[in-house]
C-alpha cells in the first residue's frame, strides 16, 4: 500500500499502521486520516489479518488534528463538509484495534486512542484534550468517549483545563489497558495483538461488537444482545473446535468458520 503519511506492515496475523509525520508530531490532517481509513479498510478486508496495531513515534502518537490546516476554516465549510466525520472510519473498524502510545496523544490523537479497543501505553505517554486552549473543544468524540472511559469528573477536569495526564494516571483512570517501559512498547503491542489474532476471528469481532454495544444501549438490551450473540457462536465450527480442543487437552485450530 503506497502511503505518504503512514507506514504499514504485517507481522504474522497483525497489521501495523504507524503514523509518520514527524515534523508535525503526527498531527492528523485530512490526508493522513484518509490514509489511515484506507489502511484500515485493507486490513479489515484481509482474511489473514486478525488484529491491527495503531502507533506513532517515540515522541508522539499524535498531537491532535492539524491546527494549521484547520485554522482558516469557516463554519459553513466545516458544516457542509461535515469536518471530522471521516475520522469515524477508525471507530467503524470491526476487527480489534490496539493502540500503542508513546509520547503525546493529544486532542484528536487522544480521540483516536479512545476509538481503539486495547490501549498499551509507554511510561512516556501523555494524554490530553487541550482544544480549550486554542478556542475550540474536542470534536472527534472526546467529550463523549472520554466520559465513558474515565467518568465525568476526570473528563471535565481534562476537557475544561486542557491539562495533560501521565500514563500512570491514565491507567488508574481506565483510559489505558496497560503501561509498559517505553522500550517494551512495540513488543508488548505485538504480543497483545498476536494473542488476539490467533483466536477465532468470529469470536473477537463478536466480542468487540458486544462490548461496544454496552456504550449504546440499556443494560437489559445489552445483555440480550450478548446472550443472542453468544448463542449464535454455537453455529460456528470454531465453537466446536474450541470446546473439543479443551476436552482433548490440545491447542485449538481455529478456521474462522
Ligand atoms: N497541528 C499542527 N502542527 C502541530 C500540532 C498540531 N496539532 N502539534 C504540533 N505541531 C507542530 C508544531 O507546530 C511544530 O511545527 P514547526 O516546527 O513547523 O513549528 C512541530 O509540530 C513540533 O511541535 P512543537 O515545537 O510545538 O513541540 P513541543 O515539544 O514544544 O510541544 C506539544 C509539543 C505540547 C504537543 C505542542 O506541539 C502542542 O501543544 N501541540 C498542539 C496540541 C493540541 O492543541 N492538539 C489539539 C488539536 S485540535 C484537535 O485535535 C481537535 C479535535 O478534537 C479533533
Amino acid at each position: 500500500m503506497p502511503f505518504e503519511l503512514i507506514r504499514t506492515k504485517v507481522i504474522g496475523r497483525v497489521g501495523w499502521i504507524t503514523l509518520d509525520r514527524p515534523d508535525a508530531l503526527n498531527a492528523l490532517n485530512a490526508a493522513m486520516v484518509g490514509e489511515i481509513a484506507s489502511a484500515l479498510a485493507a486490513f479489515g478486508a484481509d482474511p489473514d489479518i486478525g488484529c491491527v496495531v495503531l502507533t506513532g513515534s517515540e515522541r508522539a502518537f499524535a498531537a491532535g488534528a492539524d491546527i494549521k490546516e484547520a485554522g482558516e476554516r469557516t463554519y459553513p465549510e466545516t458544516f457542509i463538509e461535515d469536518f471530522l466525520a471521516s475520522w469515524d472510519a477508525v471507530a467503524r473498524m470491526r476487527k480489534p484495534l490496539v493502540a500503542a502510545v508513546a509520547g503525546y496523544a493529544l486532542g484528536g490523537g487522544c480521540e483516536v486512542v479512545l476509538m481503539c479497543d486495547v490501549v498499551i501505553a509507554a511510561d512516556t505517554a501523555r494524554f490530553g484534550l487541550p482544544e480549550v486552549k486554542i478556542g475550540v473543544m474536542p470534536g472527534a468524540g472526546g467529550t463523549q468517549r472520554l466520559v465513558r472511559a474515565v467518568g465525568k469528573a476526570k473528563a471535565m477536569d481534562l476537557c475544561l483545563t486542557g491539562r495533560m495526564m501521565e500514563a500512570s494516571e491514565a491507567e488508574r483512570s481506565g483510559l489505558v489497558s496497560r503501561v509498559v517501559p517505553a522500550s517494551d512498547l512495540l513488543a508488548e503491542a505485538q504480543a497483545v495483538a498476536e494473542a488476539i489474532s490467533t483466536k477465532s476471528r468470529i469470536n473477537t469481532m463478536a466480542i468487540k461488537e458486544a462490548v461496544n454495544r454496552a456504550f449504546e444501549t440499556s443494560l437489559s438490551e445489552g445483555l440480550l444482545f450478548e446472550r443472542r450473540t453468544f448463542q449464535a457462536l454455537f453455529a460456528t465450527l470454531d465453537q466446536k473446535e474450541g470446546m473439543a480442543a479443551f476436552a482433548e487437552k490440545r491447542a485449538p485450530q481455529f478456521r474462522n468458520k
